[in-house]
């Protein structure tokens, strides 16, 4: 029985390493029911729910061993006419060799001497189950020592910390080095129509921008963002500024950590694409009017943000 397990295990070990091979990136808990390694977890859970089941029934068998036993013992000694003594129980005998307790009869034996007004004292022996506990301190007080101070074959706590240190500083700069932050050169920053580009803003703006600034620009608790009124200046590298430096005293914050540059960039060109659209329910004007004159100069230098764009 014992054989022919171990033999479905080592049928079943390779090929779950093999399953497992195949789908790396998912972790069990996030599909539990399609993972390739369920059919082997569920096999190891009825192994184990067996195994439970056998020592349920050769526990309840041995005790029925045990009552046929003593019947006969009491039988025996019936017919020899002797007065039958139950034999104690495994537990019983497992507690008196732990604890070493005299028994109650045989008090009077470590009794001790004194008397303090009628209470009186007994020597007992100490436990040997706590005495075996003190010993084996001892001994692993002398191997931790040896391991940890004389041959120095395990980290102490200092040096623990430190390797921790150094693995999530390497992990880390896997992490960094495997999504550069993209940096925009701001003094090249020139606006482009590019539909890509202003799409990924779109979407930066809805989720971030149009709760103050309204759905289509038109303004609520922030400017109105498509009127030809600015506060800040209507360039995109007036705008630009404007979101990546915010205007923390007047309830626009600075969006530098929270998004990337690449991104600030983009709902900027978003910005100056949704210009002159009236949309409904416009926020009264705030700011000055701007003039356009330097998004004409900035749409000269189209091919400059276009080689940005693709970087
Ligand atoms: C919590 C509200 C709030 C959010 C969210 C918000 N803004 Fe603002 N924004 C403001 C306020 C208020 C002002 C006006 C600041 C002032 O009075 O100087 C402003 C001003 C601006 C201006 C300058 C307008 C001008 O007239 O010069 C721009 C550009 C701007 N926001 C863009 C954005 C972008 C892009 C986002 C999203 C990334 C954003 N804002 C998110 C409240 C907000």
């Amino acid at each position: 029985m014992k054989n022919r397990i171990l033999f479905l295990f080592t049928l079943l070990l390779p090929l779950g390493a093999m399953a497992q091979d195949a789908a790396p990136a998912k972790t069990f808990w996030d599909d539990p029911i399609n993972h390739p390694m369920t059919p082997f977890y569920a096999l190891m859970v009825l192994v184990g729910v067996v195994t439970v089941l056998v020592f349920v029934v050769a526990i309840m068998l041995l005790q029925v061993l045990n009552t046929f036993v003593e019947k006969a013992a009491q039988e025996k000694a019936a017919a020899l006419g002797i007065a039958y003594v139950k034999e104690p129980s495994w537990w019983t005998k497992l507690d008196r060799k732990l604890t070493n307790a005299v028994p109650m009869e045989k008090e009077a034996t470590v009794m001790l001497d004194h008397n303090y007004d009628g209470i009186r004292e007994l020597d007992n022996h100490l436990p040997p189950w706590w005495k075996w506990l003190f010993y084996g301190t001892i001994v692993w007080g002398v191997i931790y020592f040896v391991v940890y101070h004389v041959t120095d074959n395990a980290p102490l706590q200092e040096q623990e910390y430190e390797n921790e240190v150094a693995m999530a500083d390497a992990q880390l700069k896997k992490l960094r080095a495997a999504q550069p932050v993209a940096s925009i050169d701001e003094e090249a920053l020139a606006y482009t129509n590019d539909a890509a580009l202003i799409s990924k803003g779109q979407a930066i703006y809805k989720s971030n921008c149009a709760s103050c600034h309204k759905d289509n620009g038109e303004g609520g608790i922030g400017p109105n963002l498509t009127d030809e009124y600015w506060l800040h200046g209507g360039s995109i590298k007036n705008i630009y500024a404007t979101v990546k430096n915010g205007v923390p005293d007047k309830g626009m914050i600075s969006w530098s950590a929270i998004l990337k540059p690449e991104e600030m960039r983009d709902v900027s060109f978003f910005i100056m694409s949704i210009r002159g659209t009236n949309p409904a329910n416009p926020k009264a004007p705030q700011g000055t009017v701007w003039k356009d004159t330097e998004v004409k100069t900035e749409s000269v230098k189209v091919d400059s943000v276009q080689a940005q764009a693709g970087m």
